[in-house]
């Protein structure tokens, strides 16, 4: 009897932080239960952003629930807690409570050989699909991000996996559905990042040329960033070097880029926000013009050797790699 009730004991726990979804054991979410990754960092499950029954399926650090790094059916909420994670057609797919598929992963369209496929989420954030028996991943999340960035998660573009990753905001503070803020790597000759709001240039930073100008903000000494540019890829990202700090690169709903750091022991997070100021905008004051700082207001300065003219073609720039 004993026995009995310490197998079930063991079955009960291992079962509610198991991390796969396993070809013949569909993972049930509720609000009760969630996805954890091996040393429980992260956690897949059902969140509901707003006072009205929109759920979505989102990933979070453990210690920041508030802080949805991802979210899987944006566009397509479910109206009650109650989801199925299923390995269907060689794809994860999220069934509602009806059994309807409600969002799932494009990694193959037909169903691959070698061993059974799984489901997993890794203590990087990243949920993967993947052969049970073999490296390398069929599907990650990390390749279709929602608005942020976490530690070593890409952003940019691969012409050899034919891949843009690009944030896309949230259209408000308590709605993940797509938004009309956009972040991405761009090649205009030079390798460029945009904010663009429904596709106009609201914030452009200078080209990307050495590693040193892949540093957001501060120095960090528990942080690496890494920029590559290649004939096949431009892509950028940064790494935490300590499992103690988090940190997220957000594309806010307002269009502002947010670097927001936790630090043990500190009360706050670090944040850092481009554009800094009005400034930073796109072609805010127009050509050869400066966009002036004094501490009470924003104000367009003619270059020297200039005359104001109205608004035309041209930008001020604001470095944001400092
Ligand atoms: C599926 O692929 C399309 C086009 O490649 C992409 O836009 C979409 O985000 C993908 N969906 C998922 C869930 O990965
Ligand atoms: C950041 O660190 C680098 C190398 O350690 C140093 O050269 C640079 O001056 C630092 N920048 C700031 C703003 O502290
Ligand atoms: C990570 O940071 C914490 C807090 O600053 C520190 O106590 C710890 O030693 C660091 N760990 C490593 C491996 O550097």
């Amino acid at each position: 009897m004993r026995l009995l009730f310490f197998f079930i004991l063991v079955l009960e726990l291992s079962s509610k932080y198991e991390s796969k979804i396993l070809p013949a054991e569909p993972y049930k979410l509720s609000s009760q239960r969630n996805m954890f990754s091996p040393s429980k960092f992260f956690v897949l499950g059902l969140f509901r952003p707003g006072a009205d029954e929109r759920w979505y399926l989102g990933i979070w650090h453990h210690r920041f629930p508030e802080q949805v790094v991802w979210v899987a059916n944006r566009d397509t909420p479910l109206s009650e807690p109650i989801g199925t994670l299923e390995i269907m057609d060689a794809n994860i797919v999220l069934l509602d409570e009806h059994g309807t598929r409600v969002w799932w992963t494009n990694g193959t369209s037909t169903t691959p050989m070698g061993s059974p496929l799984i489901g997993e989420l890794l203590d990087s954030g990243n949920l993967v699909l993947r052969h049970s028996k073999s490296g390398g991943f069929l599907w990650q999340s990390f390749d279709f991000p929602t608005d942020a960035l976490v530690s070593e998660m890409k952003l940019g573009w691969d012409a050899k996996s034919n891949l843009n990753r690009v944030l896309k905001s949230w259209r408000s503070f308590d709605d993940p559905s797509s938004g009309e803020f956009t972040f991405g790597v761009e090649r205009h000759g030079l390798v460029q990042s945009f904010i663009r709001q429904k596709g106009v240039p609201t914030f452009r930073d200078g080209p990307w040329n050495t590693i040193t100008d892949g540093k957001i903000g501060e120095n960090l000494t528990y942080a690496t960033y890494s920029i590559l540019v290649t004939e096949d890829e431009a892509s950028y990202f940064f790494r935490l070097t300590n499992d103690s700090f988090f940190s997220i690169l957000r594309l806010d709903y307002g269009g502002r880029l947010k670097q927001s750091t936790w630090i043990p022991k500190a009360l706050k997070p670090k944040e850092h926000t481009i554009p800094e100021d009005m400034c930073g905008w796109y072609n805010k004051c127009g050509a050869n013009a400066l966009c002036g700082r004094d501490a009470s207001r924003e104000n367009c300065d003619c270059l020297p050797g200039f005359k104001p003219r109205p608004r035309s073609m041209g930008f001020a720039r604001l470095g944001w790699w400092v």
